[in-house]
């Protein structure tokens, strides 16, 4: 039963002195049982400060990865290994290499949707959620290589009025959002702020109210006093835009918007991560190091 398994996980993760970490587009029962859910930036930020000797990473490969790199002397567990972010795999560290190599000089930049080893190859690494502020520390002078989301490179690239090298990436969630799908919301709900994701391809966010981080959104919706919200993202987060703000409707631009590698993640595979101690997620010293510096650099900024 649900709180059987809900039980025995709050009593593991006492004994295995753990804390649940979960991102936005998690399963709600898996939000609702973590210590903290968060979008990238949040999570990562959070796992610099976690004193507990186990880390559950709720959520896609990479970020499980990126805690770890934060906390190489901590166990770090993701319940389910096959959770992967198909963005992330769409640039490996050796088309990397050959990219710099053909822009001497560039600064090499990574969204955080990326693998160790192409962190590691970065001179510095955003998310979604600081990428302005973080590419503003870049001298106008400099080249810049982006990799490898085109659209929040492009998005970055636009209000900095600026030139980037974007690698050609996108997430396949993300992109399969249609500019129609937003003129026929708006058409609905004339009054309601549409938001949407960075991710989502030019045409998608040139029309949309505010393009926002997943923690972006939720802190929208808490200053905003529009009774109902659009949101253009991967549903999950319609979770915690409704438990933050009951008041509030929120309605999803599509509910076709699914990370499928998101909710891989489940109370069954949390608990069971938890009892075996599975699965311990490794990066090679090298390459955590390495990788270590880029994560560094963009959380000195913010
Ligand atoms: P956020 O950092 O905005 O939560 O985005 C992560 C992500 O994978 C979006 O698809
Ligand atoms: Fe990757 Fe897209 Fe899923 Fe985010 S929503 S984890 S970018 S596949």
């Amino acid at each position: 039963m649900l709180s059987d398994a809900i039980a025995e996980i709050q009593k593991l993760k006492k004994e295995r002195n753990a804390v649940i970490l979960a991102h936005n587009y998690t399963l709600a029962e898996v939000q609702d049982i973590a210590d903290y859910t968060g979008d990238s930036l949040e999570l990562a930020r959070r796992a610099v400060q976690v004193e507990a000797d186990v880390i559950v990473f709720c959520g896609v490969y990479f970020m499980a990865e990126t805690a770890k790199i934060l906390n190489p002397s901590k166990t770090v567990l993701i319940p389910e290994m096959s959770a992967g972010c198909p963005m992330a795999d769409m640039i490996t560290g050796e088309q990397l290499r050959a990219l710099k190599a053909s822009h001497p000089g560039a600064v090499a930049v990574c969204y955080v949707n990326s693998t160790a080893e192409v962190k590691a190859e970065c001179d510095i690494c955003v998310t979604s959620g600081n990428a302005e502020k973080v590419m503003a520390t870049i001298g106008r002078d400099k080249e810049i290589l982006f990799v490898p989301d085109r659209h929040l490179g492009s998005h970055i690239a636009e209000k900095e009025g600026r030139e980037y090298v974007l690698w050609q990436g996108h997430c396949p969630i993300h992109n399969a959002l249609t500019a129609k799908a937003i003129e026929a919301m708006r058409e609905k709900y004339p009054n309601a702020p549409i938001l949407v994701h960075p991710e989502c391809p030019k045409a998608v966010r040139d029309i949309a109210d505010e393009c926002l981080s997943t923690g972006g959104m939720c802190a929208y919706a808490l200053k905003s006093d529009a009774k109902t919200i659009l949101v253009g993202t991967e549903i999950g987060i319609l979770h915690r835009l409704r438990k933050e703000n009951p008041e509030k409707t929120f309605i999803p631009i599509s509910t076709d918007i699914v990370c499928a590698d998101m909710k891989k993640i489940t109370l069954e595979n949390l608990l069971v991560s938890l009892k075996e101690m599975k699965y311990k997620v490794e990066v090679p010293l090298e390459v955590a190091t390495k990788a270590r510096c880029a994560i560094d650099a963009m959380l000195a900024v913010c």
